[in-house]
Parts: structure tokens; sequence; C-alpha cells
């Protein structure tokens, strides 16, 4: 993607497609305009057939240290309804392809709900997460409550939710909001390893896998193993799926082609 953006920077390497916030004067602090360029940038290389991955990561000393409070602090009901900024968040949730959060330094409030929107989070072990929107008089409002509640249920999330205490990247690979934790000056080497890695594997079962598991977390056992089988079940009319299958019988290494 060539294009210049004024919050975030953007650059593809090896079919991995990285997107860093890029205010770091306010700790990445998160305003419409950053959102709207992540939704424009992770659009744009879900369409590109060449990236298999995405990475998202904040410049600076933080990943973000929250949506930006000096666009709210005068924010009123009718206005913000009127805005419906949130139309853009709910966009990211329907980013098919995998994306890696790299997250370092604070991941706070709205920033901690951008790392929540991502598939799988690796953390320095700097990080510190948490939800300060209460010592500020009001509560997260881009999907925080319902996707830490999901990720560790109801009594820790109440705990940190209530308190706006910081947790750190320690408790938070404890409680699964994390997948790994990394010693802090390694982050973006070991990520780039992990997307890598990721990046081998078929598309078109990652894209599968992940609507899968998003279907774990939004609807009853039930519904969400039928709708797994499905997807099982479409896989084998790839070409993926008989090239890895093959591959693995002749004793080679598969090349996957995304179709
Ligand atoms: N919005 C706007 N500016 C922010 C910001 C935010 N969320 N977080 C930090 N900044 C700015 C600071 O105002 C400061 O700017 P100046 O240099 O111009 O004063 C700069 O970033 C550096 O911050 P600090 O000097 O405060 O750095 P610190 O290391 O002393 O403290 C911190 C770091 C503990 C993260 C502190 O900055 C802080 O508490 N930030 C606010 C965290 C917060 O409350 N986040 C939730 C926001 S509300 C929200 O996100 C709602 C939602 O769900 C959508």
């Amino acid at each position: 993607m060539n294009k210049e953006f004024q919050f975030i920077e953007t650059k593809v390497e090896d079919s991995i497609g990285f997107i860093a916030l890029n205010r770091p004067k306010v700790l990445n602090a998160i305003n419409r305009g950053m959102v709207s360029e992540i939704v424009e940038a992770m659009e744009s290389y879900d369409r590109d057939e060449y990236i298999r991955v995405i990475v998202l990561s904040g410049k600076g000393r933080a990943f973000a240290a929250g949506a930006d409070i000096d666009e709210m602090v005068d924010a009123d009901p009718i206005g913000m309804e009127l805005l419906n900024q949130f139309t853009d968040w709910d966009r990211l949730g329907a980013i098919k392809k995998p994306i890696i959060g790299a997250i370092h330094g604070f991941a706070l409030g709205g920033g901690f709900e951008l790392a929540l929107c991502c598939d799988l989070l690796i953390a320095a072990e700097d990080a510190e997460f948490g939800f300060p929107e209460v010592n500020l008089g009001v509560m997260p409002g881009a999907g925080g409550t319902q996707r830490l509640t999901k990720l560790v249920g109801r009594s820790r999330a109440l705990r940190w939710l209530m308190t706006g205490d910081r947790f750190s990247a320690k408790e938070a690979l404890h409680y699964g909001v994390v997948c790994e934790t990394i010693p802090t000056d390694l982050l973006m080497e070991e990520t780039v390893r992990f997307a890598k890695n990721l990046a081998t594997k078929p598309p078109l079962s990652l894209r599968l896998i992940k609507e899968s598991v998003q279907k774990a977390v939004d609807s009853s056992t039930l519904e969400g193993m039928q709708f797994e089988r499905k997807n099982f079940y479409l896989l084998f009319s790839s070409e993926d799926q008989k090239e890895g299958m093959t591959a693995f019988k002749e004793k080679r290494k598969p090349q996957f082609r995304g179709r």
C-alpha cells in the first residue's frame, strides 16, 4: 500500500502487512482519524492476496494509552450518536486475515480495546493493560466489557473494569489475555518470526479457523459446532487441502496457494 497516513505508519514485508500507531507524543491516544486510518489499512491488506498476516503495534513508549481524551472531554450523547464513530470499530471485527497485536508499554482503555480486536496478542514484558475509564467517570465503549468478559470470565473482568487497576504482561498471560510474553527488546523480532510462521499456513484454513473461533465466542456450543463442521467440510473443496494432505503422504513440504 503506497499511501501516507497521518496517524499510522504502514509497510509490507514478506507477505506481512504492518500497521504501527504513530502519535507517540500522546502515547498513541486513539483519535477518530486514527481509527479510520487503521480500518482503511486493514481492509486494504485484507483485499490484497499477497498479504497473509497483519501485525499491529505502537510507536514510541506505548501501544496506546486509550481513546483521545481531548476529543471526548466536551462530548455529549447526541453528538456521539450522530458521529456514529463505532461503526469504524465494528469494521475491524470483519477483517478475515489473522491480526497479531504486538503490545508494549501501555495498552489502556481504547488502546486495550483495540488490542482485543486482534486475534493473537504477543506482549512485551513491560506491557501494562487496563481499563481506567472508570476513573474518568465513564466506561469502555468500544467492546471492552464484552470482549474482556468473554476472555477472562465475569469475576476477573469486573475486578479490572470496576477498579480501573492496571495489570502486567505476566498477569495477562496467566489469565489468557495474551498468548505469549517476550523480553521487551525482542518484541518485534519475535512477533515477525511468529507472523512469518503463520504466513506459511494455508490462508483458507486460517480464515475459517478465525471465523469458527469467533463463532464459538459469539454463540452456543451446539450452534458453534455446526458452524465449525460446515467450514471443515468447505475446506475439502480447496486445492490447499489436497496439497496439504498429499504432501504429508509424500513426506514433502506443502506449497499452499490460497485456493
Ligand atoms: N488521551 C489524550 N492524551 C493522552 C492520553 C489519552 N488517552 N494518554 C496520554 N496522553 C498524553 C498526556 O496528556 C501527555 O501529553 P502532554 O505531554 O501534552 O501532557 C502525554 O500523552 C504523555 O502522557 P503522560 O505525561 O501522562 O505520561 P505518564 O507516563 O506520566 O503516564 C499514563 C502514562 C498513565 C498512561 C497516563 O498518560 C494516563 O493515565 N493516560 C490516560 C489513560 C486513560 O485514562 N485511558 C482511557 C481513555 S478513555 C477511553 O479509552 C474510552 C473508550 O473506551 C473508547
